[in-house]
C-alpha cells in the first residue's frame, strides 16, 4: 500500500482536486488496493472549509465528487503517515519544510514526475480551474506510471 499526501496552501483548491483526481485514476486503473490518499494545506487559513466551489465544479465536470472533504492543515505527524508528500508548487515545498522537514526524501512536486517538471499555478489567483485540472492529471498519471506495482 502506497500512501500519498497531496499538499497546497489552503487545501481548498489544488490539493483536494489532486486527492479526488488521484482516487478516480487509481479506481480506473483497478489499483484501489495499492494506494491510499489524503490532502492537506500548509496554512490553517481555510481549516474546516469545504472545497472551493469552482474547484468542486471542475471536478464535477469530469464526473468526480469531493463530497465531505474539509480543509485541514498539514501536521508534523503526517510526515510519518505517508510515503509520498506531493506539493502543488515550490512555495508549498518550503511550507512543508517548515512543518516537518524532509529527512527521508518523501517530498516532491506533483509535476516533478511529468516530462516537464514545474509548479502548478494557484487557481485562487489565476481563476483557471481547467488548467489546474489538466496539470494535476498530467502529474498524477505520470506519478502512477512511475510507482505502480506492475
Ligand atoms: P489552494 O488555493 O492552495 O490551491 O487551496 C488557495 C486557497 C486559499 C488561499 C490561497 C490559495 N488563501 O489565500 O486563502
Amino acid at each position: 500500500m502506497i500512501r500519498v499526501l497531496f499538499v497546497c496552501l489552503g487545501n481548498i483548491c489544488r490539493s483536494p482536486m489532486a486527492e479526488f483526481i488521484f482516487k478516480d485514476a487509481v479506481r480506473r486503473r483497478g489499483e484501489e488496493a495499492g494506494f491510499y490518499a489524503e490532502s492537506a494545506g500548509t496554512s490553517g487559513e481555510e481549516e474546516g472549509n469545504p472545497v472551493y466551489p469552482p474547484a468542486r465544479a471542475e471536478l464535477a465536470r469530469h464526473g468526480i465528487s469531493c463530497a465531505g472533504k474539509r480543509a485541514r492543515r498539514m501536521t508534523a505527524a503526517d510526515y510519518g503517515r505517508f510515503d509520498y508528500i506531493l506539493a502543488a508548487e515550490s512555495a508549498n515545498v518550503r511550507g512543508i519544510m517548515r512543518i516537518c522537514g524532509d529527512p527521508q526524501g518523501k517530498v516532491h512536486r506533483i509535476l516533478d514526475f511529468s516530462a516537464r517538471p514545474r509548479d502548478i499555478a494557484d487557481p485562487w489567483y489565476t481563476g483557471d480551474f481547467a488548467a489546474t485540472y489538466a496539470d494535476l492529471c498530467e502529474g498524477i498519471e505520470a506519478f502512477l506510471d512511475s510507482v505502480s506495482p506492475r
